[in-house]
């Protein structure tokens, strides 16, 4: 393995997000999420858990910051919870929410640590579901209403507001098969959800810019390279049309306008309606890119669909280790859009972590971020320009319908007792950091 030489200035950091550490459900004027119905509904979540308690970050945010300086963290990726902040998603705030996450900007702040906003990582006030979620344009009113509000509040102190964090995911797993928060499984209603999605994007960067706040405003989206699983025509064509629907429906929106050709003829369009002057919204200018990036799509076409041979291995999520499509992804974007400054928002495995008299030896997540450091580096030299590394997660936490189930941290969570226990990985990314800056 070569060497990793990253920029002195290059940001090292941990991700996390609300409904997934912060617990106190129904503390602190807090609203019920589409995602506290969904956890609490039979059936939905595989050990059966819900984001109740979660990490009880809510509480111990503090104890939380704490480990981040120690690691030597430099910057923190974290969501607000609008339902926290905005119980309704309309109308009044609620003051009490604004203040836990007005403390652990201060808590951040006092050790030195950037905090990069996330506005929507999938919480929808449960109210605004009952009134069509993102299946109607209202909500994409809310919603930059809301993204100003933080703005207003937060923007002076954040170094990057994230509108979004995957609408791929809320568009299709959320509405397209159901798998997520609101478990509606309609591929028509999919692409409609994404279209109003991308419009509160656009709506919400000109909420946020007309305030001419400090932080870099964006967006973050799940990624990936879609590789043909064989040189058949029908392989081939499987490949592109995933790109399309995955990356370019929401990339060429943003940076040219309009729907790519290919998406549109083959996906169920027949809820899609775009108005005049929604590609004009959409298409702002962001200050930056996030990119989420965990695996490479194998598009095959047979039955049953051939598998990728996995050479470096699959996580525990059963995502096959595939770091060359990190640099591949890159390089591609790069190719096609007139890309603002990128940062890897998200990046990291699942593993399945077992303490051992205090310690988690986790070489494997170890191997993992080396791997995707150096493919990340290769894209760099090449010209690709990124600002900054977040590694998914900065603790184990509730990953959605996998419940507890799947550890993604670089800090041990026994759920039992809220006790965190550094893993090798984090003593491992702390001298990295050491190293590099
Ligand atoms: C993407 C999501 O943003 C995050 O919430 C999730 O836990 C990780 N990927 C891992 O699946």
């Amino acid at each position: 393995m070569s060497k990793l030489t990253f920029p002195p200035s290059f940001v090292w950091g941990a991700a996390s997000s609300a409904y997934q550490v912060e617990g106190g459900a129904a503390e602190g004027g807090r609203a019920p999420s589409i995602w506290d119905t969904f956890t609490h509904t039979p059936g939905k979540i595989i050990d059966g858990s819900s984001g109740d308690v979660a990490c009880d970050h809510y509480h111990r945010y503090a104890e939380d910051v704490a480990i981040m300086a120690a690691m030597g963290v430099q910057a923190y990726r974290f969501s607000i919870a609008w339902p926290r902040v905005q119980p309704l998603g309309q109308g009044a705030w609620n003051e009490e929410g604004f203040a836990f996450y007005g403390r652990l900007l201060d808590a951040l702040e006092a050790q030195g640590i950037a905090a990069h906003l996330t506005l929507y990582h999938w919480d929808l006030p449960q109210a605004l579901e009952e009134q069509g979620g993102w299946r109607v344009r209202a909500t994409a009113r809310h919603f930059a209403a809301y993204a100003a509000e933080v703005a207003r509040r937060f923007g002076h102190r954040a170094a990057t507001i994230a509108t979004h964090n995957e609408p791929w995911c809320t568009a299709n797993l959320g509405h397209g098969v159901g798998q997520f928060a609101p478990g509606e499984a309609n591929p028509a209603v999919a692409v409609q959800v994404s279209h109003h999605l991308l419009l509160s994007h656009g709506w919400a960067m000109q909420a946020m810019r007309e305030l001419g706040v400090k932080a870099q405003l964006g967006i973050v989206l799940n990624q990936w390279t879609s590789d043909p699983a064989t040189a058949s025509a029908a392989d081939r064509a499987a490949a592109d049309f995933e790109w399309a629907r995955s990356v370019a429906w929401f990339m060429d929106p943003i940076f040219k306008g309009r729907y790519p050709e290919l998406a549109l003829q083959k996906l169920d369009t027949s809820l899609l309606s775009i108005h005049e002057n929604d590609f004009t919204a959409i298409r702002q200018p962001i200050d930056f890119l996030g990119v989420n990036y965990y695996f490479r799509h194998f598009a095959s076409t047979e039955t049953p669909p051939r598998q990728p041979e996995g050479a470096l291995g699959f996580t525990d999520m059963g995502w096959e280790v595939y770091p060359q499509g990190l640099t591949e992804l890159l390089l591609r974007l790069k190719a096609e859009y007139p890309l603002p400054p990128l940062w890897i928002t998200e990046n990291g495995m699942a593993n399945a972590d077992r303490p051992q008299e205090g310690q988690v030896h986790d070489q494997a997540r170890i191997e993992y971020v080396q791997l995707h450091l150096q493919a990340l580096q290769t894209a760099m030299q090449a010209g690709v320009d990124v600002r900054g590394y977040f590694y998914w997660s900065l603790m184990d936490n509730f990953e959605w319908n996998s419940g507890y189930a799947r550890r993604f941290g670089l800090v041990y969570v026994d759920y039992a007792t809220q006790q965190r226990t550094l893993k090798d990985s984090a003593y491992w990314y702390r001298g990295l950091i050491a190293e590099q800056s």
